[in-house]
């Protein structure tokens, strides 16, 4: 797929296949597309050219049909968007009741299974500004996962944390990649990379430069591009 944001070429070309199951880290340097790629995927930018399969479907542009598979994708921001007014088990079965006219019992009964799995069962009766950031972001990710999503897009989910914070963030992530999520993550984590990632996919002014495994793009990375940035990041 190609997308533009007025002449500026955000999107080059962009042919990325993600098997189901597997756990894909993209990486790159601020403003190399990242983002985008990610917004492009759940149909939150329009793209220029191209076309967008999930598990076979084409994703459609716009309309009842889009809303129905963009629910087939979940994603999580650096920002965790909850809604303020509602409590953490409100905010997690909110999606399920208005889109998916799930019965509010049954949304009740998945929204605390879920809670319980990214662990903050405890705290489904507070409202997102009595949790930690950490929790919080676990609370929008227990929420992307209440659509029971083929596929989930995160975007930078722990840089707006406090350090001690991401690693139960990652913790959560890693638990879902074990269980066999199809997962495209944008991260600086390094560390999460090397052991939670199949693969990894390297992007520089909206290319794809290196599509690798972990092994291969830390210990060998190709292109300068991959070189100047692992670089600056490894030692930073
Ligand atoms: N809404 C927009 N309008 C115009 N240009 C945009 C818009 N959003 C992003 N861009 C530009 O598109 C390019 C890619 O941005 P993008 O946010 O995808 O980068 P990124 O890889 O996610 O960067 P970062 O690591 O800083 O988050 C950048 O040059 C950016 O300035
Ligand atoms: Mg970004």
């Amino acid at each position: 797929m190609n997308k533009f944001f007025g002449d500026l070429h955000v999107l080059k070309d962009i042919n990325l296949e993600v098997p189901k199951g597997q756990v894909v880290v993209v990486l790159g340097p601020s403003g190399s597309g990242k983002s985008t790629l990610c917004r492009a995927i759940n149909r939150l930018e329009p793209i220029n050219s191209g076309e967008i399969e999930v598990d076979g479907q084409p994703l459609p542009a716009e309309g009842k049909a889009l809303a129905a598979l963009r629910a087939e994708v979940g994603m999580v921001f650096q920002s965790f968007n909850l809604f303020a007014h509602k409590t953490i088990v409100e905010n997690v079965m909110l999606a399920p009741v208005k889109v998916r006219k799930v019965g509010q019992d049954e949304a009740r009964k998945t929204a605390m299974q879920l809670l319980d799995r990214v662990g903050i069962a405890n705290q489904a009766q507070k409202y997102p500004a009595q949790l930690s950031g950490g929790q919080q972001q676990r609370a929008a990710i227990a929420r992307a996962l209440a659509m029971k999503p083929k596929v989930m897009l995160f975007d930078e989910p722990t840089s707006a944390l406090d350090p001690e914070m991401v690693q139960e963030v990652l913790d959560t992530m890693t638990g879902l990649a074990k269980e066999g999520m199809t997962m495209l993550v944008v991260t600086h984590e390094m560390g999460f990379a090397r052991r939670a990632a199949n693969r990894v996919v390297f992007m520089s002014d909206g290319e794809i430069v290196e599509d690798a495994s972990p092994d291969e793009f830390f210990t060998k990375p190709k292109s300068d591009r991959a070189k100047d940035f692992l670089g600056k990041i490894l030692t930073h």
